[in-house]
């Protein structure tokens, strides 16, 4: 028996999405720019938590700025089950990144109470502190944090790409909280997201069921070599950093060929220095970005880069420092929560399949601390990190509505 009835309200959520996008807003696009602990970031913090307190949630914030909504449930003694995910976005963003996880676990609890349930559990939506890492590394920073991978110390010693710091940040936009982490250990976690890459769409599934996520690898690559005059320094006598950087750039996408399957490789930032065009680079500050399903094939790719890194560095004359801004394994997520989510999705008779995610996640990170899973729904022409993110409203209703099930279910359940 198919349940076409909806349990959410995608209209609100449709809205919330819109006022949230204002916050950072790219002109002439879609899109949104709200770099962690920027001030964007604080409007957008503070925006979310009002919608929390209106609902009358209690919230919670903890060392690190990540926030939490709590419904109390019947039984204040059960651990709560969580949904959630960022709000802070990457500098070219989405709108939906994060922000539709958030957004529909909010939805979700509105929808209890208009109802009128006490689930048994309490259910808590939250969002996590820099869950890009695009301006402070490693990425899903916050929930790292939350549970117990990175102290809150060190987390709030990091040095951003801008150079500021990170506590200091914090501390400014106001929301270092006085609670410690883990502020909620949840009976379980589930985090509703856009797939942020093709399959969905093409293979016209509504709903993914999220079976884990692949290894990250983040390095900063630094290359000093000497500046020079463009026209008189014969080639023989140049140490050019920026020519090596280059070097390096297309042995990525050479690597990654070489390897194949699931191997991805990114460089996404290169600054030369001085950057001019008549002047050899004295340094060069790359970033590289490999992932894989299989940590052992990326731990070869690490290898091989750092062989290839080594050998062009000395062939140019230049020196080499590595720094490595974020390196978790592939994790797998919890086998009842994934077969939850398929049997909701195929309930309301939407079509639903299995996938590994390519992108990192905070439930990646919450798997250390409980029963995680994930929700995707299709993104556009599989779109992300990019203003013209789009997902149609009726897959965003759709999964707000597997949501609603999984959380609910639960919910309900005993120890
Ligand atoms: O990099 C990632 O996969 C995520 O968007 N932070
Ligand atoms: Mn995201
Ligand atoms: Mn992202």
């Amino acid at each position: 028996m198919t349940d076409t009835s909806t349990r959410i309200d995608v209209e609100r959520v449709l809205r919330r999405l819109g006022d949230l996008a204002t916050v950072g807003a790219i002109p002439d696009t879609t899109g949104c720019a709200r770099l962690a602990l920027s001030d964007a970031d604080r409007s957008a913090r503070d925006l979310v938590v009002s919608w929390m307190r209106d609902l009358g949630l209690e919230v919670r914030i903890d060392a690190i700025g990540n926030v939490a909504g709590v419904l109390a449930g019947r039984d204040p003694s059960a651990r709560p089950v969580m949904c959630g995910s960022h709000i802070d976005t990457v500098k070219t963003g989405g709108r939906y990144d994060g922000a539709y996880g958030v957004l529909a676990g909010l939805e979700v609890i509105e929808s209890v109470i208009e109802r009128g349930m006490r689930p048994r559990r309490s259910i808590a939506v939250a969002f996590f502190t820099d869950e890009e890492g695009a301006r402070y590394a490693p990425d899903m920073l916050g929930s790292l944090v939350f549970v117990g991978g990175m102290t809150v110390e060190a987390a709030r010693d990091v040095i951003g790409n801008d150079g500021s710091n990170l506590g200091a940040e914090l501390d400014r936009i106001g929301y270092a909280g006085s609670l410690p982490c883990p502020m909620i250990v949840p009976h379980a976690y589930v985090e509703l997201h856009i797939e942020q890459g093709p399959v969905l769409e093409a293979e016209c599934f509504t709903i993914g069921a999220v079976t884990g996520v692949q290894g990250i690898s983040w390095q900063e690559l630094t290359f000093r070599g000497q500046s020079n005059h463009a026209g008189t320094t014969p080639m023989a006598m140049r140490h050019d950093a920026g020519y090596v950087a280059a070097r390096v750039a297309t042995y990525v996408r050479e690597l990654v060929s070489q390897i194949g399957g699931a191997q991805v490789g990114t460089v996404g930032a290169i600054d030369l220095h001085p950057n001019l065009v008549n002047v050899v680079a004295a340094r060069a500050t790359m970033t590289v970005d490999l992932r894989n399903t299989d940590d052992n094939a990326l731990r070869g790719a690490e290898q091989s880069l750092a062989q290839f890194v080594e050998r062009a560095a000395l062939d140019e004359g230049v020196d080499v420092a590595q720094r490595t801004l974020a390196r978790f394994a592939p994790v797998q997520f919890d086998g009842r929560i994934i077969a939850m989510v398929e049997a909701r999705a195929r309930a309301s008779g939407y079509r639903v399949r299995r996938m590994p995610s390519g992108a990192g996640h905070d439930a990646q990170m919450l798997a250390r601390l409980c029963p995680s899973a994930m929700i995707f729904v299709p993104s556009h022409d599989g779109l992300s990190h990019n203003v013209a993110e789009h997902t149609e409203p009726a897959d965003l209703g759709a999964g707000a509505n597997v949501l609603f099930d999984v959380l609910l279910q639960l919910a309900e359940e005993g120890e």
